[in-house]
């Protein structure tokens, strides 16, 4: 008969040096499990240890992120190629990194996680392929998560957080609200039809010849623009069904800009102004819609009623604003990790895993594979109209 995973993991365990025994605070809580987080999907390179605790919370013991930015930039987007390669070239130092920062050895270790899905596939395969080498040669249960699980629970790591809660996930590849009912129970609301809101920030940088990765460009120029010069389509807004639409808006903006080329800088930040101005507005009516969705659907949970922003895009402070002044009152609140968290990064990818360790949901096995898409919620109808590329999970 085999013992509960917390307890499993611990037999056997050789602590290798004092200041793990202190960082883990394996000597006051032998419940304690410790994970690895590898995370390859896109362009970061990222490698995590996390500890969670008996009572469901946890601490980052080492968390680190290589951006691959400049190997992409002169092609203005991530080519998978080469986000590929560079996973391969860096991920050996990425891991050792994690693990002497956080003052762990090989045996501390209670399992292994990595994203298998959904993401580039060359570079899914080489994280996991990594994750199973390690959890084959140090004997570690394995743990294949599913990226946007891993954004979903990492409130849970930052706030003590547990659901239900209302997931809004803006990044470069998905645009979704998710009712997040528990653990492993997720109930997509809405997604885009076209393209994801991070991919609209990233192609209208582009157009307006700023720089990539174009949210934090397009973002800076907005700084300094009037937006109402520009008055551009507001998708989707009173729509019954919370998804998203940027493909329109794109375009919009490509007329604008083309009417009146070329470009000067204070034009160039009025298009950035009214481009992010009328993103927030149609995401802010979109998730108000939701949260009038779930409001029908339960009870005020004794936490009350949260939204959690995750993704790149929530980085973006007119977003965040927005947001914050949405769910003022009316029972609800905003939980918004630290940026560092909400972008890609491995300690959400170790968190999932210790989740499932901790509900005893795994391991998966060593043949696991990498999906390239992977929709977190199987029953969700496609949103009408996909796109050319559909929606991304
Ligand atoms: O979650 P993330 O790091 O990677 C994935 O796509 O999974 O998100 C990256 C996306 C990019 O499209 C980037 O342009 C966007 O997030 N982003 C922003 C900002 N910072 C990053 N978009 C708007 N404003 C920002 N400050
Ligand atoms: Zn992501």
């Amino acid at each position: 008969m085999r013992s509960p995973p917390e307890e499993r993991k611990l037999q056997g365990r050789t602590v290798t040096s004092p200041s793990a025994i202190e960082a883990a605070g394996l000597g006051e809580d032998k419940g304690r499990s410790l994970v690895l987080g590898i995370e390859t999907s896109c362009d970061e390179t990222a490698a995590a240890v996390i500890s969670r605790h008996r009572d469901g919370t946890g601490r980052i013991l080492s968390n680190v992120v290589r951006s691959q930015w400049d190997a992409h930039r002169a092609y203005g987007g991530v080519v998978p190629e080469i986000a590929a390669r560079a996973h391969v070239e860096c991920l050996d130092a990425i891991i050792g990194a994690a693990m002497v920062e956080a003052g762990v050895g090989w045996p501390d270790l209670n399992g292994v996680a990595a994203t298998a899905g959904p993401g580039l596939v060359g570079g899914l395969i080489v994280g996991l392929t990594t994750a199973k080498m390690i959890a084959l040669v140090h004997g570690l249960p394995l743990f294949a998560i599913n990226h946007l699980e891993a954004h979903a629970l990492t409130v849970g790591l930052t706030d003590g957080l547990r659901p239900p809660y209302l997931l809004l996930l803006v990044s470069g590849g998905h645009t979704q609200l998710i009712d997040v009912r528990d653990v492993g129970r997720y109930d997509r609301l809405g997604t885009t039809i076209d393209d994801a809101l991070g991919e609209a920030f990233d192609k209208t940088a582009k157009l307006l010849g700023l720089g990539f990765p174009g949210g934090p460009a397009v973002e800076a120029a907005a700084r300094h623009g009037d937006g109402r010069r520009f008055p551009l389509p507001r998708p989707m807004i009173g729509r019954a069904e919370p998804n998203f639409s940027f493909a329109g808006l794109k375009t919009a903006v490509r007329t604008a800009a083309t009417a009146i080329a070329p470009l000067s800088e204070q034009d160039v930040a009025d298009i950035a102004t009214a481009f992010e101005t009328t993103a927030a507005a149609a995401v802010v009516d979109r998730v108000r819609r939701a949260m009038a969705l779930v409001e029908n659907r339960r009870q005020v949970p004794p936490q009350g009623h949260v939204l959690v922003v995750a993704g790149g895009v929530a980085a973006n402070v007119r977003l965040r604003a927005a947001l914050e002044d949405l769910t003022k009152g009316d029972g609800w609140r905003l939980a918004l990790p630290p940026i560092a968290l909400c972008t890609d990064n491995a300690a959400m990818v170790a968190w999932a895993g210790a989740e499932r360790l901790a509900r005893g949901d795994g391991p998966d096995s060593l043949d696991a594979p990498v999906r390239a898409r992977w929709p977190l919620d199987p029953t969700s109808p496609p949103a009408l109209g996909s796109g050319r590329q559909g929606a991304k999970a």
